[in-house]
């Protein structure tokens, strides 16, 4: 009994000082995690939610560049204009109202935790102060922004086909126009689930908009489609010409999409007036006849 009563105490110290030191072990891991996750997080939710439309540095894509946006902008207005821009615009805010006019874009509202739009504005802060040093280089913007003008005719066409879903993607992903409608002669009607596309090319930045919403999409329903099954280089830059081609073609499309309207309505009218004229001379008929039978039985 007494040696068993000793074992027993001498296990429950051992238990004390395992967890008092498993509890230090897991504060100091989660302490340095949240220090080094803060800035690695930052660098990942931005590459994640805004890189498609802004850069920090080096110019304007969709949204402007977002390099010393930090002691431009106070943290608590940034972190209202990121989960609410339109809101801040409308409630009469001098800056985010001229900032929306100019670009006429608006910018998705981004449902992120507090604490992850402050560790994306501390790595945008810790970007700035690099490019700041570094020159400024924007020609490799240029170069893409020309890209599509010099498609050839069949890029275009597969990217017609790529956006029907004519020919499938090689990843698998869905056809663009399930969700999307472009106004385009040979296009049959698209998805009314997102915006029209029609003019998507020069309103959201041309190449670089395009390859970017594409490569990364930031809307939710579309991200989820393109998850795993991501759209190719050679797909979007397929895609992005047949745009380009939409975009440019707007008033040749607008006559294409007249005619048939056209002549549908005048072969109904027409159809209407032989219907009417059917219909009407056959009741005269009737009641001409009737009339002389009547007068017939009458005079009887
Ligand atoms: C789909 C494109 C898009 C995405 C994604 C996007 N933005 Fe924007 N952003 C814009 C546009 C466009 C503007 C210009 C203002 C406007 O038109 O409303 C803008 C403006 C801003 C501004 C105001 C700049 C200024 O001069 O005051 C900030 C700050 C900003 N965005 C931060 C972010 C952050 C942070 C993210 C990611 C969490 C993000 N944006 C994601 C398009 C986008
Ligand atoms: C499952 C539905 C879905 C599919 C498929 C899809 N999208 Fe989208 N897309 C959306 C949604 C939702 C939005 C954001 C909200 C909106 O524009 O109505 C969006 C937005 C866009 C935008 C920005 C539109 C704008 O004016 O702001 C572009 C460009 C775009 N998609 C291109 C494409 C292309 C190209 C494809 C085919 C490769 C495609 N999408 C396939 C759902 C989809």
């Amino acid at each position: 009994m007494k040696t068993m009563n000793k074992t027993n105490t001498g296990f429950q110290i051992d238990i004390r000082k395992c967890f008092r030191q498993f509890i230090m072990l897991i504060t100091g891991l989660l302490l340095i995690g949240k220090l080094s996750l803060q800035a690695q997080d930052g660098e990942a939710i931005f590459k994640q939610n805004c890189s498609v439309c802004h850069k920090i540095g080096g110019g304007r894509l969709i949204g402007p560049d977002l390099a010393g946006i930090t002691s431009k902008r106070s943290i608590e207005w940034l972190l209202k204009w990121t989960k609410a821009s339109q809101a801040l615009v409308k409630s009469g805010d001098a800056e985010a109202k001229a900032i929306f006019d100019e670009y006429k874009v608006i910018m998705p509202d981004q449902n992120l935790p507090d604490a992850e739009l402050r560790a994306v504005y501390a790595f945008i802060d810790s970007k700035s102060a690099d490019v700041a040093t570094s020159a400024e280089s924007s020609s490799t913007t240029e170069v893409v922004a020309d890209a599509s003008n010099q498609a050839t005719q069949e890029q275009i066409s597969n990217g017609k086909r790529l956006f029907t879903g004519a020919q499938g993607l090689i990843n698998g992903g869905p056809a663009c126009i399930s969700c999307h409608n472009v106004n385009y002669k040979g296009v049959i009607p698209g998805g009314l689930l997102a915006k029209d596309l029609t003019d998507v090319y020069s309103r959201l930045g041309g190449d670089i908009g395009l390859h970017g919403i594409m490569g990364a999409p930031p809307f939710p329903a579309m991200t989820q489609s393109y998850l795993n099954k991501p759209i190719t280089e050679n797909e979007i830059a397929d895609i992005t010409a047949f745009l380009n081609r939409v975009d440019k073609d707007k008033t040749s499309q607008q006559a294409s999409m007249m005619n048939p309207l056209l002549y549908g309505g005048s072969a109904g009218i027409i159809a209407l007036l032989i219907l009417i004229y059917i219909l009407w001379s056959s009741r005269k008929r009737f009641t001409v006849k009737r009339e002389i039978y009547n007068r017939q039985i009458r005079s009887i």
